[in-house]
Order: C-alpha cells, then sequence, then structure tokens
C-alpha cells in the first residue's frame, strides 16, 4: 500500500505529536522532515557550508535528536532552510522516504506543497504564536534549558516569518489541505480530527 500523509505547520503547533501519535496508529513509517534541517544547522553552527552539510548528510546526523532540539539549532535550521540549494540536496531522499511500502507520514514546511503534492491526506496545522510559543516554552523549560516566555515567543514569530516569507519553498497551507487549529484544542482533539479525516480518506 502507498498512502502518504503530509502534516505540514509552523514551529510547536502538534505536527509533531500528532505525526507520531498517526504513524503508530495506522502502522506508517514517520519522518520529521525538520530534523534533516536542524541536523544541517547544526553542522553549519559547527562551522560546515550549508550546502557541502546537506549533501553529506547521514542517517546517524539524525540520531542526537535532543542536543538538535536546542532553539539555537532551530534558528540555524531556519536560516539554511532558505537557501535553495539546500533544499535540493535534501528533496530526493524525503521523496524516497514517501514513496516507501506500507505507507509514510511525513511532517514539516513543505510536504503538501513541493515533497509530496501528490499526498493521499494533506493537513495543515495550525496554533496562535502565543499558544505555540507557550508549549514551546513548557518543553524546553521541562529539558532544562534557560529560557523565558519572551524569548520563545520571539523565536517562535522569527522563524514563522523568516519560513512563511522565503522564496524557496515558504510554509504555506497547500490548496487541498485540512486545517487544524489547535489553540483552544488537547492533544487528543487534535488527534481525532486527524484520525477522522485519515480513516475518510482511506475507504
Ligand atoms: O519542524 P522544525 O521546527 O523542527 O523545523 C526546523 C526548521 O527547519 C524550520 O524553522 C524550517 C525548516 N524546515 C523547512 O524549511 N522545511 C521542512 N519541511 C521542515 C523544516
Amino acid at each position: 500500500m502507498k498512502f502518504t500523509v503530509a502534516i505540514d505547520g509552523p514551529a510547536a503547533a502538534g505536527k509533531g505529536t500528532i505525526s507520531k501519535a498517526i504513524a503508530a496508529e495506522f502502522g506508517l513509517a514517520h519522518l520529521d522532515t525538520g530534523l534533516l534541517y536542524r541536523a544541517v544547522g547544526a553542522k553549519v553552527l559547527a562551522g560546515a557550508e550549508p550546502v557541502a552539510a546537506a549533501e553529506a548528510l547521514a542517517p546517524d546526523d539524525l540520531t542526537p535528536e535532543d542536543s538538535l532540539r536546542t532553539p539555537e539549532v532551530a534558528q540555524a535550521a531556519s536560516r539554511v532552510a532558505a537557501d535553495p540549494e539546500v533544499r535540493a540536496k535534501l528533496l530526493e531522499f524525503q521523496r524516497n522516504f514517501a514513496r516507501r511500502e506500507g505507507g509514510a507520514v511525513l511532517d514539516g514546511r513543505d510536504i503538501g506543497t513541493v515533497i509530496c503534492p501528490e499526498a493521499e491526506v494533506k493537513l495543515f496545522v495550525t496554533a496562535s504564536a502565543e499558544a505555540r510559543a507557550e508549549r514551546r516554552f513548557l518543553e524546553l523549560q521541562g529539558k532544562g534549558h534557560a529560557v523565558t516566555r519572551e524569548q520563545v515567543l520571539d523565536d517562535v514569530k522569527a522563524r514563522d516569518a523568516r519560513d512563511s516569507s522565503r522564496d524557496a519553498a515558504p510554509m504555506v497551507a497547500a490548496e487541498d489541505a485540512v486545517l487544524l487549529d489547535t489553540t483552544e484544542m488537547t492533544i487528543e482533539q487534535a488527534l481525532d480530527r486527524a484520525r477522522a479525516h485519515i480513516l475518510l480518506k482511506m475507504k
């Protein structure tokens, strides 16, 4: 079975949680494409050239997931992601992942528009910047990062602006994507909506 679920949206809207849960529930493979850009961003912070870092990216680069989930790496990822050459180097890997037998869930910013325009299911998961910043603040604080609410809100807004205004594959909902605004939803409610939509499309 080839069944692709494309989940896009801004940082901390709930895409990661929804993608993981949906993948587990429907037995699909899951790729968090933000991790690819984060791994390139981390290499650039360590002195590498962005396009060369993207070209040389290996599966092992994605394993130290926790160290890629810092605010510094997130900003570096958002910066390298604006480079069309970096995006081009990461394209094939994502498309191959999406084509795998058994189906896949990919989450990111351009999955429904550029990576998998033919995906059977497209969701655009969003929430207000304030709600997203609060969630990310609690998550980072829980991991022991010294951050303030204001810093996290500024970071979220800066990334939103950069990710949606770039020329190369900007963050935008695909025309045929279902919009899921999670501002006032619990994760269970958001998951119920996502699940209902997928079941409808699987028929
Ligand atoms: O989903 P995330 O917060 O881990 O993504 C980190 C950055 O990577 C994000 O700010 C923009 C970029 N990104 C992208 O441009 N395209 C994707 N498909 C996924 C992430």
